[in-house]
């Protein structure tokens, strides 16, 4: 079997890559220059050249692989245009495609970083109005489910907060506040619930999926919930900082409204039952505080203070 993982330099992709590649996949990862193609060789993946922005290039030369899995990050609508050229070229009966989506296309907006009891298995109704550019993934999502009907084996898989190894996009950036402020920040009430999931289990999926899932699903990666005072203090437990609430609007200008509006000021609640059904699956590492105050986050927190973390390290996505 050959695979091409696009993303295979990132935090999710990189790990998927390794599964593949561990169990007997000939493993490629998309290279779109040469630091890439040093990482992807040093991590045993053998690099592939091209570049996202120039997909029309790329998708013709997909022939070779029997498995695609997308781990990128783009923005949206570049996603779509993207995903609706590779399923032109690519969708053939046999193939596979595994589509790594995000639970934020089921969020629930929190600006007051209040709980919300709304929580979406994989066929749940999203009874609400999709949140900003999410739309647009949803889309993208049913363009990737349609396709099972040519006989591409398509999956689609939604991990909430994403967390292992000191990466994720939400943990890093609460520490960062505490780098920046002296306290480790949260929203309003910070009561507001974000389900997880270990890296490590996302590319355990990927793999189950890709075995023996149902073409067209939607697979949720669950588990287990948390809410960002938690994590907040348990980063303050960490680096001995106080923990302090913002506004939305303080939230905003220490953060950036698009990363506020996307990855902390909501609720992003989901649950797998189909998941665990499905592909006989259950989370492999279950405690995200733990991994904070005594794993892999504060192991990287000590090491980066020791390097002048203080002075000058920025917490990178893979840990
Ligand atoms: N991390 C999370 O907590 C989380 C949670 C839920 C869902 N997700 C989803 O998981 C997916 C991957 O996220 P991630 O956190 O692993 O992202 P990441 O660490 O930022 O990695 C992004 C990957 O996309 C590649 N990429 C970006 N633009 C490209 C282009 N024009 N051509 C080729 N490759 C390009 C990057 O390559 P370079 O190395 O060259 O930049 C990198 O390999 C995304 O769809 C995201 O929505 C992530």
């Amino acid at each position: 079997m050959k695979t091409l993982i696009i993303g295979a330099t990132g935090y999710v992709g990189s790990r998927i890559a390794q599964t593949f590649l561990s169990h007997g996949s000939e493993t490629y990862g998309l290279a779109r220059n040469d630091k890439n193609k040093e990482a992807l060789s040093a991590a045993g993946i053998t690099p592939f050249e091209g570049d996202l922005a120039a997909v029309s290039k790329l998708a013709g030369r997909l022939d070779g692989f029997d498995t695609l899995v997308f781990a990128a990050t783009i923005p949206f609508e570049d996603e779509q245009k993207t995903i609706s050229e590779v399923l032109g070229a690519f969708a053939k009966p046999g193939r596979s495609l595994i589509f790594i989506s995000g639970s934020g296309v089921v969020s629930t907006p929190a600006r007051d970083g209040a709980w919300n009891d709304y929580t979406a298995a994989e066929d749940s109704p999203y009874p609400f109005e999709p949140m900003r550019n999410r739309k647009v993934r949803l889309v993208t999502e049913k363009l990737i489910s349609d396709a099972a009907s040519s006989g591409l084996r398509s999956f689609i898989l939604r991990p909430p907060l994403i967390w292992g190894h000191a990466g994720s996009i939400q943990v890093p950036q609460l520490f960062e506040s505490a780098r920046k402020t002296g306290s480790v920040c949260y929203l309003g009430q910070g009561l507001n619930l974000y389900s997880h999931i270990h890296v490590d289990d996302v590319a355990l999926v990927s793999r189950l999926a890709f075995e023996k899932g149902t073409p067209g699903s939607i697979y949720h990666l669950v588990a287990g919930e948390v809410n960002f005072r938690s994590i907040a203090e348990a980063i303050g437990e960490v680096t001995g900082c106080p923990t302090r609430s913002l506004s939305y609007e303080e939230a905003v200008e220490l953060w950036g409204a698009a990363w506020v509006d996307l990855g902390l000021a909501v609720n992003s609640r989901v649950r797998s039952p189909k998941t665990r059904t499905d592909l006989g699956w259950t989370p492999t590492h279950v405690d995200l505080i733990e991994d904070i105050r005594n794993g892999s986050y504060k192991q990287a927190y000590d090491a980066a203070m020791k390097s002048g973390y203080l002075q000058s390290y920025s917490w990178g996505a893979h840990g």
